[in-house]
């Protein structure tokens, strides 16, 4: 059926993907990790970022192992079109045998040269980037404002605020301006050349008439940055920034087609929660895991697929007429008034 306007497509096919925070401990489903997979199943290439280089390689293997089972009934390994490339420069068949769906990263993004380094290599190694997932958050520093640490603070500001805006800093660029043909790209992620951090900013790319914008960025805030009732003050104060700074970076960016929207997670049983990440010994109890589902309306326990899929659909063509947007993803916590508010300390990230 020929519609006068197309529908938004779904399919990722062909675009390119930052997922910062893309590990997770063991073979857990982490909000990153999540995301990431989530990203490749639609058939975008996808750049995991984590500080934990083994953490984010198993990603990359995860999404290889999904691929290689839908592989053998459908081919849905991306082409991508570099930047600067024609289609006629491009071969796909090559392309189709030797560029990988994911790639990973060792970075820390509350480091400014990190976050350069990890554009830098995506433009290298795919020749464009067309998605940005700013998933990278800690508790942070614990306590009230009369016992926090304002050196731990600035730390925790610097991890679930600045990397942000740092990571934001350098993928617009590379989302809006042409850079000229990089034949090297796609060879070796670790010999970033000048060509590849030198866009042409005279010339925007173009804009794909289906998605009716040139890239989109969802960051990842909490309904800790909704409402009040944590025990600590870093991380709503950190997840609330994360809230406006959505809206403010939506306004600044949509001149030049970028989107930014927002997701904001309830309670979600992800590998921090269940493994205890780093610290197996905090790992949570059976009862303030009952008390988490109970402080939404549905009363059941999300994981980091549901936030992965809102993500997704943030990213994506489908939401192409939405920016500005944060999405609460939480069961219907922040709808309600009367849902049972749990044990503060024992239902708190860090507490
Ligand atoms: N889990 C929840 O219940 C929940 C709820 C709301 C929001 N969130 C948010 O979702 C995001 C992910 O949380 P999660 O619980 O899925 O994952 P997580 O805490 O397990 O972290 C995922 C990965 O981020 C990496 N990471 C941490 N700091 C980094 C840095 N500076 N640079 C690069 N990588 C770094 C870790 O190594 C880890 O592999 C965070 O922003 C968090 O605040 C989580």
């Amino acid at each position: 059926m020929n519609y006068e306007f197309p529908k938004p497509p779904r399919s990722l096919a062909g675009k390119v993907a930052i997922v910062t925070g893309a590990g997770a401990a063991g073979d857990g489903i982490g909000n990153g990790r999540a995301c990431a997979i989530l990203l490749a199943e639609d058939g975008c290439a996808v750049v995991c970022v984590d500080r934990d280089l083994k953490l984010a390689q198993r990603t990359v293997e995860m999404i290889e192992a999904e691929r290689e089972t839908t592989t053998t009934t459908t081919s849905t390994t991306p082409h991508i079109q570099k930047q600067g490339q024609s289609q006629s420069q491009d071969d796909p068949d090559t392309d189709r045998t030797t560029t990988p769906l994911a790639i990973a990263i060792a970075a820390d993004v509350s480091i400014e040269a990190d976050c350069k380094r990890i554009v830098d290599t995506t433009l290298h190694h795919f020749g464009r980037l067309d998605i940005l997932i700013n998933c990278v958050g800690i508790a942070g520093a614990p306590g009230t404002a009369v016992d926090v640490d304002m050196t731990a603070w600035a730390a925790s500001m610097q991890v679930n605020v600045a990397s942000m805006v740092m990571m934001t800093k350098y993928a617009v660029p590379a989302m809006i301006y042409k850079r000229p043909n990089n034949s090297n790209s796609n060879t070796d992620n670790n010999s970033e050349t000048e060509t590849d951090t030198n866009p042409d900013t005279s010339i925007y790319t173009e804009i794909d008439p289906n998605w009716m914008y040139r890239g989109s960025i969802v960051n990842m805030s909490s309904v800790a940055g909704l409402k009040g009732g944590t025990p600590h003050l870093l991380y709503p104060t950190s997840k609330g920034a994360i809230v406006n700074m959505t809206r403010a970076m939506a306004a600044h960016h949509a001149p030049q087609g970028v989107r930014v929207n927002c997701v904001c997670p309830g309670m979600v049983y992800t590998p921090m929660m269940y493994a205890g990440g780093k610290q197996p010994k905090k790992k949570m109890s059976e009862a303030a895991r009952q008390a988490r589902k109970n402080r939404s309306l549905l009363k059941t326990e999300g994981n980091g697929w549901d936030v992965g899929t809102a993500v997704r659909f943030l990213a994506g063509p489908q939401a192409r007429w939405l920016t500005g947007v944060i999405l609460p993803v939480d069961a219907g916590a922040t709808a309600a008034v009367g849902t049972d508010v749990p044990d503060l300390k024992a239902a708190s990230v860090n507490g």
